[in-house]
Formats: C-alpha cells, structure tokens, sequence
C-alpha cells in the first residue's frame, strides 16, 4: 500500500455507523476498513492474513446491513448501524476478532462506495487488545470525508481483537462501509518489538489532510494544513484545508479556512514574536495570512511587493519578518529576481530590501532559477542580521540596515548545493549550526549523506565551517529536530530525491550527538515520510513526524502523523523513564536578559530552551535550542535567558528540565519579549 513492495490484497468489510442528526434525516455512512498485520520489524512490510474464521460484533445493526458484511469480501454490502426504526446515538464499535494472536501494524477502512457519503467516519479511535479486556490505543484522529480508501499504518502490536469506533460522523454521513484487509504474519509469533534503547514509535495520528505544513502552537497544539484541497495542490487557490491536533485530547479538528482567500500551499513560514503564524505566498502568491491561537482565528495582512512560492521566511530579532527566494510561483518559465523584502507587523506593511539580493543565495538547479531560491537555511541573528546557511553552498549574510545588505559568509565547506538538506541550530548561544543531506538539484538526483558544523559569530565575518563524519543514511526530503538534550534527531528523507514517490524512502531516523559528533541508526519508522513531510518537537519531549504526499489520486500520499519518543524517555530495561517534573515557573513571561526561577519536583542539573517549531519542505527556521547553565540545586533553581535577541528571538519557548541521566520534563511554556 504505502511501500512499494507491499502487495495488498483488499477485502471489503461493510460496516454502517449511525448517529442521530440534531435535523433531518438518517445518517448513512459506509466505512472501509483495512487492516495490516506486520509479519516482522521491518517497516511497512505487511502480508496477507488468512481471514478465515474471523468474526465481527458491532454496537448496532440494521437489519439488512448486518456487520458480518464487513468479512464478506463484497463492496456492495456493507454494516450499517440502526437507523429504523431509531437512528442509534453515536459512539459505535466493531470488533473483528480474528482468532488468533498476530503482530498487527495497520487498519484500512473504506467507505462506502456507492456515491453516497452519509455515515462516513469522522473522528475514530483504533484500538487492539490481545484478550478481548485490555485495549491499547494505537490510532487516533479524524478521516477525510470521501469514499477513498482510509489506510493507518501504527506501532506493531501483538493481539487478536481489532476495534474501531466511530465518534464522530464525517460530514452528515451516515452508513459505513468497513474494509478490512489484514496481511498475515510470515513472523507471527517471531517478531519481536524493537529495543526501547532506539526510542519507539507510538501512536498514529490520522488526518483528514496530508499535514504539508505542521506549526506547534503556544496553546501545545499542532496546526497543519495542506493546500486548496486535502490531497493535491495544483490548480489551486483562494482557500486552504487545515486541521489541528490535540496531544491532550488526541482530537483531530478539521476547517477550511476562506476568509483570507489564500491558499497557503508551498508558502514562507514563520511564528512572530507573539506566537502568531506568519504565512506568505504560496499558490497564491502575494498574500499573507496570519493565524492567532489566542482567538483561533486566521486573518490578512498586507500583501508582499513580489510574488513569492517556496521562498525562505525568518523571525528576527526585532520581531520583524524577513522573505527571499520563492521563483516556483512564477513557473517552470521562472523569473527570479526575488529579492528581500521585510514585514513589520505594527505597521502592517512589506519593505522591499534591494539591498539584500538572492543572487549570492542561488544553487546550480539543474531546473534553473524556478528550483535555485527555493527553501533557503534562514537564522535570525544579532543586530537584526539574517544568516543563510543554504542549501547553496554558498553562504551569505543579509543585514537590514537601510535598503538592506549582504556580504558573503565563504563556503559550507567543502560541501555541494544541498537542496532540500536540513540545517538546525543545536546550540544557539555558541553559534552552532548543523547542516546535513540534501541534493545539488531539487529532483531527480542522488541525495547526500554530508554533514558539517557551521560556526556563526559577529554578523558580515566568514562562518567556520567542520567537515563532520557522515550520516548513516543519504538522504533529502528529511527533516531534523534539536531535542532538548541538544542532540539532533533526523527523520525521514530519500536516497534519490523524486517528488511523490516513496522508492528509496530511508525508513531509519538518525540521532547526532554533538559530543561525540557521531550518528546512530533509530528504530524504523512505519510510513515512508519523503517530499512533503514534516516533523517538530511536542512540548512533551517526543517527536511528531507526518505526511508526504500531495499528489491527488496517487499511492502516496500519508494522510497522519505517528509521535516518536526518544530513547531519553526510557530507563535501560525497556520501562519509560520517571520524568522530573516542573511543579512552577516564574515567571513565564520574560524580557530578554531575564532570571526565571524554577522549581522541579526532583533534583535536575541542566535545562534548555527550545523555540517552538514550524516545518515545511524540510525547513524550521524557528526551532533553535539555548542551553541554559542553572543555578541552585534540590528543587529551586534559576535560569537566565540571553540578553542578545539575535540568540533568544521573541516567541514563545519550551522550557526543559534534565535529570543527570538525560531525562526530559514537560516543558513549561515561556514568552520572551524584548
Ligand atoms: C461499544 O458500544 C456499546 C454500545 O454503545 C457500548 O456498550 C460498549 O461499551 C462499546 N464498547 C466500547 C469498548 O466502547
Ligand atoms: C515598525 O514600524 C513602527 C512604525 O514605523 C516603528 O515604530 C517600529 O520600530 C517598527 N518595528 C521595528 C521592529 O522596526
Ligand atoms: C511596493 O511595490 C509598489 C509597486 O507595486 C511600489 O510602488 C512600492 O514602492 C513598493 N514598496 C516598497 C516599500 O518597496
Ligand atoms: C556588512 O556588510 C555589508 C556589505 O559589505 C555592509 O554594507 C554593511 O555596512 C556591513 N554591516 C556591518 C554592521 O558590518
């Protein structure tokens, strides 16, 4: 299904979920349901499962659409729940036991296919339990509201009761159609579930979109949207599908958002100084759009002075926002030229910045100037200077002073263009950036496996830059997250880039250490995560890494996110950690410069801050870790944000405290403000 190699073989399971509508008539949804039992640890691999002798129970039934039609192998049948003579209220479940233990990795579930969509699935929970008593939560979220087939790969899990239920009807649908497809277990019983030392993968995260652009937001929610449409972006415009995730819920909310009439697909992307989502350009290529999570409302500001899509966007140290690059709005028949130009949100008005040229910040695409500006590394610095770090390989300093400036930084070493590479800012105090992956063209090329550290210090003077040991695994179309203990988790990715295509997906995350400045492979992943996936850093310590895809009716798009928890969250024999707590922060508000004093529930020795994170297209320029040395001991402790603003960019953090052994809190949010 999502790999290549995987062969599926579908039977339909008709299932109906009903619920009562506050007006009108019955419900009518048909849901498909899919499932794949992984015969062993490597990822995405799914066989048949033999599905005779399974049987199914639900909650209801209408009689005619009873839900032994979800085994019956016939799309023309299907489970509906009771509708006549009453509709019945809305949860509902289906168990399908199929009698015998396997080690099950994914569900699928089709709607009905008979043009109707009442009934279709909405919110759902996956769940499995191996005796029929204790259930373990695999997936949670919302399905988009059409007839395709709904597929929800998850963490490998040893049991022989499936469960779907259904919390929500799609969009006034009520019969659902169920599919159910399990592959068997060559290794049923000889699987055996990865070493927590590697971290794990948890919980799936379904979407009604393919998450393309993914922010976490101060409220600790997560706001991603895909383009004009949930699963392809061409031809589009004036509107955006969005849909937000709850870690505290698990719920998935779904809007379309039209009031801006903008369609914020392949857009520049950043948070200002007050947690707001600044989003220009796109598929429509002028607009600006922002989003406020206090109000959870989405507003517009003034246009740009040139039209921009894939442009690089940054947060400076002023609260200022900066854009350059962005020729895919113009086409293949590209014009370049897009220079910089700079927001001021009190103002509400962009400034052209001649003076800050992209044609020092431009790689030798083999597709021209339409692929050279696109995706630059952007870092806001001090004194409001801006320092690019790729994926030219050459790098450059922007300054805003007047009409703009730029010098030269040297070379990335003796690094290539490295399009699509990632470059993270793991110590921010120190100037240290690490810059790994990406190709000498957009597509249709082999990715690289190239590392170094860049060095930044006084704005205008040549970066230093060391040539580092290499990645295990090529790849672009990665992206890369700073945890709070400084090392860089590295997800995703493509040996040889190629836009929707999952071949040579690289399904190991690496972890960089910056002590020993070496790699290590993860556990695999489950769903490729190549062009057009995100990942971002949870407030909880753990990893959200989604989506791929966009490309209409094709095989690859991934419609959820799964979270990754690091091996920091374990203790050596496999349990989780106990995490030191942060019992109080104050205060949380905090000038640059500033003390804050902490209290934890248990002895500590380091904390960090992590700017809040926003990706797209394999970029974060907000992400950003500042060490922070503490004073005091036990339980009482005190901080000190950096005075310079070029370090500690105004925004909203994630305050982290870690026990000797690496152990992570929950992060405490804190505004720091100029
Ligand atoms: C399934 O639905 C039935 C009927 O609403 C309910 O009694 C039962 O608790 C549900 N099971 C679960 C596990 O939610
Ligand atoms: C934004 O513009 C206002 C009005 O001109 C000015 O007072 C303010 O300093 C500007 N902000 C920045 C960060 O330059
Ligand atoms: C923006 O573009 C308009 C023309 O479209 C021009 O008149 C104006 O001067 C530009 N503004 C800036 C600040 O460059
Ligand atoms: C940085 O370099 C540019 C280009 O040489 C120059 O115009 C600008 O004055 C310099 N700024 C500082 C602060 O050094």
């Amino acid at each position: 299904m999502l790999h290549k190699s995987t062969a599926l073989a579908l039977f339909t399971i008709c299932l109906t979920v009903t619920h009562a509508r506050p007006s009108g008539g019955s419900l009518y949804p048909r849901v498909a349901v899919d499932a794949v039992v992984a015969g062993n640890a490597a990822v995405a691999q799914a066989v048949p499962i033999d599905r005779t002798g399974w049987t199914v129970t639900a909650d209801s039934y209408q009689p005619g659409n009873e839900p032994s039609n979800v085994l019956d192998g016939n799309t023309g049948t299907f489970w509906h729940t009771e509708y006549s003579p009453t509709n019945a209220a809305l949860p509902h479940n289906l168990t399908i036991d199929l009698k015998a233990l396997y080690w099950i990795n994914g569900l699928s579930y089709l709607p009905r296919q008979d043009g109707s969509s009442n009934g279709n699935i909405g919110q759902h929970i996956i769940q499995l339990s191996a005796d029929n008593s204790n259930w373990v939560t695999v997936a949670t979220g919302t399905y988009l509201n059409d007839a395709s087939l709904k597929q929800t790969l998850f963490a490998s899990t040893h049991a022989r009761y499936v469960r779907l239920t259904a919390q929500t009807e799609a969009q006034g649908a009520g019969n659902p159609w169920t599919k159910i497809n399990l592959h068997d277990g060559s290794g049923k019983s000889s699987y055996s579930p990865p070493p927590t030392s590697l971290g794990q993968w948890g919980e799936t995260i379904d979407f009604p979109i393919v998450p393309v652009a993914a922010v976490v937001l101060n409220t600790g929610k997560v706001l991603t949207w895909s383009s004009f449409e949930a699963n392809s972006f061409s031809g589009g415009g004036g509107l955006t599908q969005t849909a937000t995730y709850d870690p505290s819920t698990g719920i998935v909310s779904q809007r379309t958002v039209t009031n801006t009439g903008h369609d914020m697909f392949c857009p520049g992307l950043s948070i200002d100084a007050s947690g707001r989502t600044v989003v220009t350009g796109g598929n429509n290529d002028l607009k600006t759009s922002i989003y406020n999570p206090a109000s959870d409302a989405w507003v517009s500001a003034a246009n740009m002075n040139i039209t921009r899509g894939y442009q690089a966007q940054v947060t400076l140290f002023d609260g200022r926002i900066f854009v350059i690059g962005g020729s895919w709005s113009d086409g293949t028949a590209s014009k370049g030229g897009k220079n910089g130009e700079i927001y001021n949100s009190t103002t509400n008005t962009w400034t052209e910045l001649p003076g800050c040229p992209v044609a020092p910040m431009l790689t030798q695409d083999a597709q021209g100037v339409y692929r050279a500006d696109n995706h630059g590394w952007l870092f806001g610095w001090k004194n409001g200077f801006v320092f690019q770090a790729g994926p030219s390989k050459a790098m450059n300093w922007y300054g805003m002073a007047g009409s703009g400036t730029q010098e030269a930084a040297g070379n990335r070493g003796d690094d290539a263009d490295a399009m699509n590479g990632n470059a993270v800012m793991y110590d921010a105090v120190n100037g240290k950036i690490l810059a790994i992956g990406g190709a000498t063209s957009y597509q249709d090329t082999t990715a690289t496996s190239n590392a170094h550290i860049i060095t930044i210090g006084a704005p205008n003077t040549t970066a230093t830059v060391t040539t580092i040991g290499s990645m295990v695994y090529a790849r672009g179309f990665a992206n890369s997250i700073v945890l709070p203990d400084g090392k860089v988790f590295i997800v995703g990715g493509q040996k040889y880039v190629e836009p929707f295509s999952d071949d040579t997906a690289v399904y190991y995350p690496e972890m960089w250490d910056p002590t020993t400045q070496k790699f290590t492979t993860l556990n695999p992943m489950y769903t490729p995560r190549t062009y057009h996936s995100v990942a971002l850093l949870l407030p909880d310590g753990t990893v959200f890494s989604g989506g791929g895809g966009l490309c209409g009716t094709c095989t690859t798009n991934h419609f959820d996110a799964q979270i990754y928890s690091p091996p920091y969250l374990f203790n050596t024999d496999g349990s989780r950690a106990t995490r030191p707590k942060i019992t109080s922060a104050s205060p949380t508000s905090i000038k640059v410069g500033g003390s804050i004093v902490v209290a934890t529930d248990s002895a500590v020795t380091s904390f960090s801050l992590i700017r809040q994170g926003s990706a797209t297209h394999s970029v974060d320029t907000d992400q950003r870790r500042i060490a922070l040395t503490p004073t005091g001991s036990g339980t009482s402790y005190t901080v000190a944000v950096p005075s310079d603003p070029g370090i500690a960019i105004p925004g909203y953090w994630m305050l982290f405290a870690l026990t000797s052994a690496g152990v992570p809190s929950l992060a405490q949010t804190i505004l720091v403000t100029l």
